[in-house]
This record gives C-alpha cells, sequence and structure tokens, in this order.
C-alpha cells in the first residue's frame, strides 16, 4: 500500500497518468478494470477507463489483455490457433498478482517475476495513437527474438528495436520484412520465458537493462506470456498458440538456383544445362521477374519465355532430372485495361482503397503503376484461385514465392507528391517510406493497422488456391513478408542480402532466430543477392547452407555477375558437388527433422543455448549453431580462414567426417583445421542419425535409396534417435518412424508408426565410440544371414552391412555384437 502510494505520487510528479487497478476473479482467470486518477500522457486525450482479462491459458501460457472498450474492436485474422478457454488452467505453472496497481505473472514455487505491469521504468500510458507499458527483466539481459532484422542472436541492450515489416535494403539493425514482436527473455539463472506483444501496429521495444518496454500506434496491450524454462519448451508453447510449422514437399530440401537477370528462357535452359554437365545436383529452378510479360503477374513473355516452351522445359527438366520449379509472383497489379488479371480485379471491387473506402489505391511497383488486392477480405480467395488456375494451366510451376508483400511500394506514400500526408502523435519509423499510405482502407480496416498480416493473408489465400487446384499435393509458398505464425500456412527466406561475410554470419541468427517464430524452414541468399563476393565466399557460405539452412538456394539479382555453382572453374566445382552429395547424405535426418518441427515447433536448426540450456558459456553463440540435436557445425566466417576456434559443450562428440573421437579439455573451445574444402561439424554422442550414401541428380531419385544407421555414444555409452519416411510430396500425411537405440553390445530398431508403406532399406549400421571393445560376431534377429561386419579396434568403430537388399524399415530388429 505504501510502496503504491509512492509510485501514485511520483507519478503526480512527472504528470504521467496515473490509473487505479480493480479486478475479480472469473471461471479463466480474472478480469478488470483501469481508472484514470490523474496526469496525462505524453500524446493526450488519454483513455479514461480500460478494461482488462487474464486467462491462464494453459500450465505455460498466459494471457494477459488491457484495452480501451470505447475503441472499434479490432481482430487479428487467423493467427491464433486456440481461442482463450473459458475457464483456467488447472495447476499452472505460473502465479498472477495484483500489486502495485499492476498485474504480475511469477515463476510458480520461486519469486522470479516474468512480467510486471507496475514497472514504472516508462509511464503506462493508454491513448488512441500511443500505448506503452513495462515490465522488469534482469540487469544485463539477453534476449531473443523481436524481427525481422539482421543482426545477433543475442540482441544489443539497451536498444531501441522497430517492428514494422519493410522492404528496407539499409544492412543492418533496421527493421526488415517480418513483424515478429515476440521475445525470449532468458534470466541469468537459464530460466527463460517468451513474451509475444500481438500487435499489428507498427510499433517498438526498448530492451534496457532492468526493464522492457513496449510502445505501439495503436490497437491494444495483447500479451501472450510462455513460461518455458528452456527456449525449447518455449518453441513449443509458442507454435501451441500461433500453429506448427507446416510441411513442405521433400524436394524443397534440395538445392535451388536462382537468378534475377536471366534475360530468356535460353538463358535459364543454359544454367540447367551447365549444372547438370558439371554433373552438380540440383533440385528446384526459380523464375524471378524476368519470365513476366512487362511484369504483369500471371503472364509468360512471348517471345523471350514463350509459354509453351516454358512448360515443356519444366516437364522435361523434372522428367529427366527430377527438377521442380518455382515461380515469383507480387501483389501488384499492373493497371492496364487489357489485362484480364486487372480488369477482373476491379469488376469484384475487392483491392486496397484511398482512405475513401471506394477509389482503387495506386501504389508503383515493377510493372508501374498498380493497385492491390485485398487479401485481407475472405472473398477474394476465388478471384486469386482463377488467376492460378489459368496462369498455372499454361505453365506448371510447382511452387510459388510470393514476393514484395511488405507492401513494398516504389512510392512514399501516394504516388502523386502533392497528395497530404496524415499526421501521427508518435511514429518510431517513418511509415510512409517505400509504404503505401497508412489510412488506405483494406476490410480488416486501415492499412496502418493491417499491413502486418497483408502478406499472412496473401499467403492463406495463395495456399488455399494451390490446394484446390492440386488436391492432395503439400504446396510450397516462400514469402518474404511474415506476421506471427505465418509459418503455419508458409515458408520463408532472409530477403535481399548481400555478397559479405558479415551477412552470411548473420543468417545464422537470421535461421534460428526464425526458428523461435515458428518459421523454421528459412535461409538466407547463398552468396549474396545485391553484392558479389569471391568465389571463396560462395563455396564457404554453400559449405555452410549445406547444414545450416533448410532452404538451400543460390540468388543474384540482375546488377552484380551471375553466380551459379558450376562458374569459377576448380576446385570451385569440386567443392560444390561434394557439398550438393553432402546435402544429398543429409536428406533423411533434414527430413525427419522437418517432421519433428512440423509435430512439436522445435525448429530443425537450432542455437547452442536450445540444446544445452544449462551451459551459461553458449548463451551468445551465433557463429555456431546445431542440425538438429546431433550436429554442432562452426563454420569459417572469413576469407582465407583455415582453422576455426568453436566451442563445443560437454559430452563426446565426433569428427562428423572421419567418425574419430574429439577431446576437448577446459576450457572447451578447440581449434580445428578446415582447409577450403572442410567445414567442421562435429556429431555429438548420444544421437543416431540416418544418412544417405549413394547420389543422384536429385533427391527426387533418391527417394528409396537404402539408408545408413550411424549411431554415437554417448558416456553412458548410449545413443538414440529416429527416422521418419513419407511419399515427401502428399497432404495426406501418412508417415512411417522408426526408433533407433544403441550401446556397446547392440543396435536396435523399434517401429513407432508404420502408416507409410516404403521400401526404403537400411543396408549399413556404423556405430561410433566402441575403443577399447571387442567384436568377434554380428547377428540379428529375427535371424538373418546376409550380414557382414567390420570392426576398427583402434578407432572403436563398427560397421555391419547388409549384403543384400537391406533390412526393412517396417520390422522391429535388434542386434549384438
Ligand atoms: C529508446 O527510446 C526511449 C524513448 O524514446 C529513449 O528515452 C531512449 O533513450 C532510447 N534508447 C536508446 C538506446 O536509443
Ligand atoms: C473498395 O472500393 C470498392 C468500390 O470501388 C468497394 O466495392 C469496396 O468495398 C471497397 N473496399 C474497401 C475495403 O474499402
Ligand atoms: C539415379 O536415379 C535413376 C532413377 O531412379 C537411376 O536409374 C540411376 O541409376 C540413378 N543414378 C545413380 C548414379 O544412382
Ligand atoms: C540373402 O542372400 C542370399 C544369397 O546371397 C540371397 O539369395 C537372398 O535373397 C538374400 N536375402 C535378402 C533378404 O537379401
Amino acid at each position: 500500500m505504501i510502496l503504491s502510494s509512492l509510485l501514485f505520487i511520483l507519478n503526480v510528479l512527472f504528470a504521467a497518468p496515473s490509473y487505479t487497478q480493480t479486478f475479480q476473479q472469473t471461471n479463466y482467470g480474472y478480469t478488470g478494470k483501469y481508472s484514470l486518477q490523474s496526469g496525462t500522457g505524453p500524446y493526450p486525450p488519454d483513455s479514461t477507463s480500460l478494461s482488462f482479462d487474464v486467462h491462464l491459458r494453459s500450465k505455460s501460457c498466459v494471457h494477459i489483455k488491457i484495452f480501451d472498450p470505447s475503441h472499434t474492436s479490432y481482430e487479428i485474422p487467423d493467427t491464433i490457433q486456440q481461442p482463450d478457454p473459458a475457464i483456467s488452467a488447472s495447476n499452472p505453472d505460473y502465479d498472477i498478482t495484483f500489486e502495485n496497481n499492476g498485474i504480475q505473472v511469477k515463476r510458480k514455487g520461486s519469486s522470479a517475476t516474468i512480467f510486471d505491469s507496475s514497472c514504472q521504468s516508462r509511464a503506462f500510458v493508454f491513448a488512441k495513437q500511443f500505448i506503452q507499458i513495462a515490465t522488469t527483466t534482469s540487469q544485463d539481459p539477453i534476449i531473443h527474438g523481436l524481427g525481422e532484422r539482421r543482426t545477433e542472436f543475442a540482441l544489443k541492450v539497451p536498444q531501441n528495436i522497430t517492428v514494422f515489416n519493410q522492404d528496407n535494403l539499409t544492412p543492418r539493425d533496421e527493421n526488415l520484412y517480418g513483424h515478429h514482436p515476440f521475445m525470449i527473455d532468458v534470466q541469468p539463472d537459464g530460466s527463460c520465458h517468451g513474451i509475444l506483444f500481438f500487435n499489428a501496429y507498427p510499433l517498438e521495444v526498448e530492451l534496457n537493462n532492468g526493464f522492457i518496454s513496449f510502445r505501439s500506434m495503436g490497437g491494444s496491450l495483447d500479451f501472450y506470456i510462455f513460461t518455458g524454462p528452456t527456449i525449447k519448451d518455449i518453441t513449443q508453447q509458442y507454435t501451441d498458440l500461433v500453429g506448427k510449422p507446416c510441411l513442405v514437399p521433400q524436394w524443397s530440401f534440395g538445392f535451388h538456383n536462382c537468378r534475377w537477370g536471366y534475360p530468356s528462357l535460353a538463358s535459364v535452359q543454359d544454367a540447367m544445362e551447365r549444372y547438370h554437365k558439371a554433373n552438380l545436383p540440383i533440385d528446384v529452378m526459380w523464375f524471378d521477374i524476368d519470365y513476366m510479360d512487362e511484369k504483369r503477374l500471371f503472364t509468360t513473355n512471348p517471345t523471350l519465355y514463350p509459354p509453351a516452351e516454358m512448360k515443356a522445359f519444366l516437364e522435361k527438366e523434372k522428367a529427366e532430372y527430377g527438377v521442380y520449379s518455382v515461380s515469383i509472383v507480387d501483389p501488384g497489379v499492373k493497371i492496364d485495361t487489357n489485362y484480364e488479371t486487372y480488369t477482373s480485379l476491379l469488376e469484384t471491387g475487392l483491392y486496397i482503397n484511398e482512405s475513401d473506402g471506394w477509389t482503387p489505391l495506386e501504389g508503383n511497383v515493377w510493372p508501374g503503376p498498380v493497385i492491390f488486392p485485398d487479401f485481407t477480405n475472405p472473398a477474394v480467395q476465388s478471384w486469386w484461385t482463377r488467376q492460378f488456375d489459368k496462369f498455372l494451366g499454361t505453365v506448371p510451376f510447382d511452387g510459388i514465392w510470393n514476393d514484395m508483400n511488405e507492401i513494398a511500394n516504389f512510392c512514399n506514400g501516394y504516388c502523386d507528391d502533392t497528395r497530404q500526408k496524415q499526421t501521427f502523435p508518435w511514429q518510431s519509423v517513418d511509415i510512409y517510406k517505400k509504404q503505401i499510405p497508412p489510412e488506405s482502407m483494406l476490410s480488416t480496416g486501415p492499412y496502418i493497422s493491417s499491413r502486418a498480416f497483408y502478406a499472412n493473408q496473401e499467403n492463406i489465400r495463395t495456399v488455399d488456391a494451390l490446394k484446390s487446384l492440386r488436391p492432395g499435393l503439400r504446396p510450397f509458398v516462400l514469402t518474404r513478408s511474415s506476421f506471427v505464425g505465418a509459418g503455419r500456412v508458409n515458408v520463408k527466406w532472409l530477403g535481399d542480402d548481400s555478397g559479405t561475410y558479415q551477412d552470411m554470419k548473420d543468417s545464422i541468427a537470421g535461421v534460428i532466430t526464425s526458428g523461435l517464430f515458428g518459421i523454421p524452414y528459412t535461409g538466407a541468399d547463398i552468396g549474396g543477392f545485391l553484392f558479389s563476393g569471391s568465389p571463396e565466399l560462395l563455396i564457404r557460405w554453400t559449405e555452410m547452407a549445406t547444414f545450416l539452412y533448410p532452404f538451400f538456394r543460390v540468388h543474384s539479382c540482375e546488377s552484380i555477375p551471375a553466380h551459379e555453382l558450376f562458374r569459377f572453374g576448380e576446385p570451385y566445382v569440386s567443392i560444390s558437388r561434394k557439398y550438393l552429395h553432402l546435402r544429398q547424405t543429409l536428406q533423411s535426418y533434414w527430413y525427419t527433422l522437418h517432421h519433428v518441427s512440423h509435430d512439436t515447433g522445435v525448429p530443425m536448426v537450432r542455437s547452442l543455448s536450445m540444446e544445452f540450456p544449462t551451459d551459461a558459456a553458449v548463451r551468445r553463440i551465433d557463429t555456431q549453431a546445431m542440425l538438429g540435436s546431433a550436429l554442432l557445425v562452426s563454420p569459417a566466417l572469413a576469407e582465407h580462414q583455415r582453422e576455426v576456434e568453436a566451442y563445443v559443450p560437454e559430452g563426446r562428440w565426433f569428427d562428423f567426417f572421419r567418425y574419430d573421437e574429439v577431446k576437448v579439455g577446459q576450457p572447451r573451445t578447440a581449434k580445428f583445421q578446415c582447409e577450403l574444402d572442410e567445414v567442421v561439424v562435429l556429431l555429438r554422442g548420444g544421437e543416431v542419425m540416418t544418412i544417405q550414401e549413394q547420389h543422384n541428380h536429385s533427391i527426387t531419385f533418391m527417394k528409396d535409396t537404402p539408408l545408413t544407421v550411424l549411431a554415437a555414444l554417448n558416456e553412458k555409452n548410449e545413443a538414440s534417435g529416429c527416422v521418419t519416411v513419407d511419399d515427401g510430396l502428399g497432404d495426406q500425411i501418412c508417415t512411417t518412424t522408426v526408433q533407433f537405440t544403441a550401446t556397446q553390445s547392440r543396435v536396435q530398431f523399434v517401429v513407432k508408426n508404420n502408416d507409410f508403406k516404403t521400401d526404403q532399406t537400411v543396408k549399413h549400421i556404423t556405430v561410433l565410440g566402441l575403443a577399447g571393445k571387442k567384436v568377434s560376431s554380428v547377428t540379428t534377429q529375427p535371424l538373418d544371414q546376409n550380414i557382414t561386419f567390420l570392426f576398427d579396434e583402434k578407432r572403436g568403430v563398427l560397421d555391419i552391412f547388409h549384403t543384400g537388399k537391406g533390412w526393412r524399415l517396417d520390422e522391429d530388429r535388434l542386434f549384438s555384437f
């Protein structure tokens, strides 16, 4: 009581708004009110009366929403997957208190505060166009998330972070394409919690020593708070709320080639020919805006990219080489009365309007003057599907790339410079810069409140179009802009990067942070999109991406020389081939991890802190990362670098390529040789993974090639892991999952589920970590004579081979030695 009166007096002194809080218990948690007592915020008038709800949603998630009931209610569509429950979660991991005129979330059984709205480091303000709230954190906090930006994994503190999805070419530490106001706070004792500020307006998060403040240009103070306590737990809890990552077709885990600047189909054909001639596997060819007829969506240039020839070429590449194709689509529809996509959109009336809610809003993008479909209106679906129907009927692309959907605009607001710009009391960023005007109208409200999820809505419509046109097939839709929950529907890449080691390094943080947002399938443009680097950079980047990018694509823009992997002669082509083969070797592991991420939300590529939550030394590391829980990847990140100093967490480790055990003392950093054709990858003791030893033009042709089970024993001489297989293409997901365990004397296969009929077999088993042991025989149950083995006693490596077709995946099996 004394403290709260004190704060009240302080607030009056600084004239900040001061509210009193009342609350009562409900079935679902609490409800309450704030009444303004005195003071004013910086941008009056302040709301005089606010309501709040505290929903105890689940054991690990609480929803707190503070809103002004007199403001028009505003819902963000298609994002939260489960509504707030009508009753409160039983026995949650947190306690709720209402001290000092604020709301606190505390970790159950400890006094640790996760959220405290009574924090006065920044005033509590609630006005129509400015809202602000602060909460507490540790003195030297480690914070992840808050994207999209190109930056470190552990964000710099103090720092003000703008969250505003924007096509923004500035290099680092500025807001980029995605709107993800989600953060993970790692406390000094290692326990973590997550906070989603569920607000789609342009906003800012202030990170500071001891406090965090959230402010926005509108909406409500809407928070979902997750108790963790590990980062891995939080990714599961967060994706329970916003949706688990979607499954993509297996071919999309192969190698992709793209370039903006293939002036004709012949130049694409030439590039593909050179990949094939160089015996470089390739899975997906991309078509950037070059193919369009004067940049009109859903058209192809009749002379440079004749549609009939394109179709024939796509079909030939797929049949002969297993190559799939993806084409770019932008939201801007060229204003052209002789263009059916435009005239039919006009007829529907389903476009973004000016603030009058009537006049089509004109932007300017690649085709010149354009209008934009209103993807927030579900009624636009049938028009959008019709466009794809006609387009894909002519040129049967397999996947769609939704670009420019921030929405990027070449005008700053209205293209007519004489038009008045709206002013706002507070903004953390120029909201007209390369944007359409914030007052433009969509079905969900003015653009300022809808822009963040416009791309999500476009992607939902695109996926639905593909599903209805190709029933039974899993869509592949890649986006540049994204909002909370994007990963449930589509995948993403990290946008326009540059050919520098800095951008290559930052992409590691980019990928692991995207995983925290529930969008684990991502990657940066290998080699850099905007500026050229050296052939060595391209090679180093390809090596790293083999292990750390789910989305494995080379791309470059028309103003820089092309850097496809066949282009730079030896030794670069041979090294590229080695890594494209390695990518194929890793296919079943990538794809199994993809299923894990789809089922649980735990991403494929992980920070060390996700895998080693109790190791305080790894919390800021973003120059190394884990593929799954098995592979620790430490890439070279500088020109001429031939040695990497890597942190190696506690445990038993093996060289992934040579299978030798790697011993590291204290402190746990060690130097590793890495010649130009090497990347440092360690296999973690305790893990079993599958690899594929054969190679082919593309992973399409590797679907049924035999697996090798690779087991690395830990200090307790145990290891476990699994493989999941399915048809790689269909949307009816039937899987077969086999669990593998290994000890010093046996390897076991246990079929966990067996819904997908597969001919794939295991032909080879390798067990690492048997040094000092004797192996004189290997037998298997059920009995099988077709077995041989090799044991390297000195290195402790046991190889077991099937001399015939291999052991089936749908049968439990025990090997003893
Ligand atoms: C962040 O913004 C606040 C409020 O505008 C300001 O007081 C503070 O100095 C800023 N911090 C940094 C690091 O720029
Ligand atoms: C946009 O304007 C058209 C008429 O030009 C109207 O039919 C439509 O409802 C408007 N949509 C919005 C979201 O304002
Ligand atoms: C590649 O796959 C095709 C089709 O399955 C097969 O005929 C061919 O032998 C394979 N090539 C290699 C090198 O394994
Ligand atoms: C085992 O080997 C024999 C002879 O080499 C062969 O006939 C038989 O098909 C093999 N069985 C399997 C399951 O591969």
